[in-house]
């Protein structure tokens, strides 16, 4: 007790400070760093709520870093990746005992869902790597590989090396497949960005859409066709994120990119994939808005869509909830006739002060389950891929945030760890497909 007056007395602090912004920063360390291991989540959650509350205007005055924005800085910067040495030449004892029945992607589908991963297709080369995905996965995307800046060296040439790679690997084991992503504001290749205004950028968009996913037509589970339209801080009408896409296509991009998707492969689920809609707090209150007015106005003009993905980048340690903001969205989403995808799912594990690994890995996993509980609720949700299988691989450590943060600690955010061995998060997603899932 007198501990949490202590924690209290941090917290308060921070109406008082002259600096709010760094004050809000140190104080939410301070607070996480007097937790005790014994403290439950809700105190946990309740103690960072009141810190938010009382360093709001720090938040709004944008101290808290946005991570989605974070890897075009980090494309110039070149942060290095942690050096975790060789990786292991086979699965180690803790993974192969959760293989088949006992797999991710056995329980999840014994409760409705699929599940998988993103994959990086050139580290599928690492056989006890592939071994896993191919273990736990029942579908797979390539975390870069379909994306322009992956596909279009130039105006005139494709290069489908990789992707082809990633859709062989796919079928020789019998996996579903994800594409992502045909219209992406940060996947926007240099020459194309750099085409003059004359330039008939609606037909190569296209163009583009076209070509991939007729190369791959009847192969792709769902498509993640546009992603990231939304953001209301740009000012557009309805909340439109001022992109390439928006400016060199047009404001009505979504509506032909999606009508030439249904056209050139009929099979797929043609998904919207946006990030920043899981928080129960008013920016992502607006992003979901927006977003359901975006789907609204698609479906008023008959645009063809089938599913809404929700990315999931989520943290340990968040001042906000994951309850009712979610839930209601998912539901407005079912309403609509739609199918919903957690598509991206991990957990920025940064802002646990404690270095201990037990400790971290503790909230990673109860933040798994927050998430995964409340988007079970509803039987609208049928897919769940996380962003990596192994933390070797994360691209939560590549981001100037996390390297401002936590240089010297690399993420433990997913569910195998960088030696392939499953982590809390793997157990907490196991259960929560067993206990929460509504069928
Ligand atoms: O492969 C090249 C390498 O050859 C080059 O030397 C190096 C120099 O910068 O870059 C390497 O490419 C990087 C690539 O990841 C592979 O590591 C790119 O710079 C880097 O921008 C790219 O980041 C990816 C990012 O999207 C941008 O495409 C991340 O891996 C990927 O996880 C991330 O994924 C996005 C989703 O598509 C959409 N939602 C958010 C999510 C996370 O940002």
């Amino acid at each position: 007790m007198a501990q949490w007056r202590a924690i209290e007395a941090i917290v308060r602090r921070i109406g008082a400070s002259t600096d709010e912004q760094r004050e809000w920063m140190t104080t939410r360390r301070q607070v996480l760093n007097s937790l005790t291991a014994g403290a439950t989540w809700l105190a946990v959650q309740q103690t960072m709520s009141r810190c938010w509350l009382l360093g709001q205007s720090a938040q709004q005055a944008g101290q808290h870093p946005d991570e989605m924005t974070a890897n075009s800085a980090v494309r110039q910067a070149g942060y290095p990746r942690p050096d975790f040495g060789t990786p292991p030449t086979a699965l180690p004892k803790e993974a192969l005992a959760v293989r088949g029945p006992n797999s991710l992607k056995a329980h999840a589908s014994q409760h409705g869902i699929l599940s998988g991963a993103a994959v990086v297709v050139r580290s599928l080369t690492d056989r006890a790597l592939a071994e896993l995905v191919v273990d736990q996965c029942a579908i797979i995307v390539p975390e870069n590989e379909l994306k322009w800046r992956g596909l279009r060296p130039s105006k005139e040439s494709y290069d489908f090396t990789q992707a082809d790679a990633f859709f062989a690997f796919a079928a020789k084991h019998g996996l579903k497949t994800r594409g992502h992503t045909l219209a992406w504001h940060n996947s926007v290749p240099d020459w194309l960005s750099a085409m003059p205004q004359s330039a008939d950028v609606r037909a190569i968009f296209v163009d583009h859409i076209r070509t991939v996913m007729s190369r791959y037509k009847g192969r792709v589970h769902s498509w993640d066709v546009v992603n990231e339209a939304i953001l209301p801080k740009d000012g557009m009408p309805g909340g439109m994120r001022n992109s390439f896409w928006y400016q060199r296509v047009g404001p009505d991009y979504l509506d032909l990119a999606y009508r030439t998707a249904r056209e050139a492969d009929p099979h797929a689920q043609l998904t919207y994939n946006d990030y920043g809609v899981e928080y129960d707090n008013a920016d992502n209150e607006e992003r979901r808005r927006c977003i359901l007015t975006l789907l609204r106005g698609m479906q008023t003009r008959k645009v063809p869509l089938d599913a809404v993905g929700i990315q999931g980048h989520i943290k340990a340690a968040s001042p906000f909830t994951i309850g009712k903001g979610l839930a209601v969205y998912i539901e407005a989403i079912r309403s609509m006739g739609l199918e919903v995808y957690v598509t991206e799912l991990d957990v920025n594990e940064d802002d646990i002060v404690s270095d201990d690994i037990s400790h971290r890995d503790r909230f990673v996993a109860q933040t798994y389950q927050d998430l995964l509980e409340v988007a079970f609720r509803s039987p609208a949700v049928k897919l769940v891929l996380t962003w990596g299988i192994t933390d070797r691989g994360t691209w939560l450590n590549d981001g100037p945030t996390h390297h401002r943060k936590q240089p010297n600690r690399p993420q433990r955010c997913l569910p195998f760890d960088p030696e392939y061995r499953p982590t809390p998060a793997f157990f907490a997603m196991r259960e929560s497909f067993n206990t929460h899932r509504a069928i």
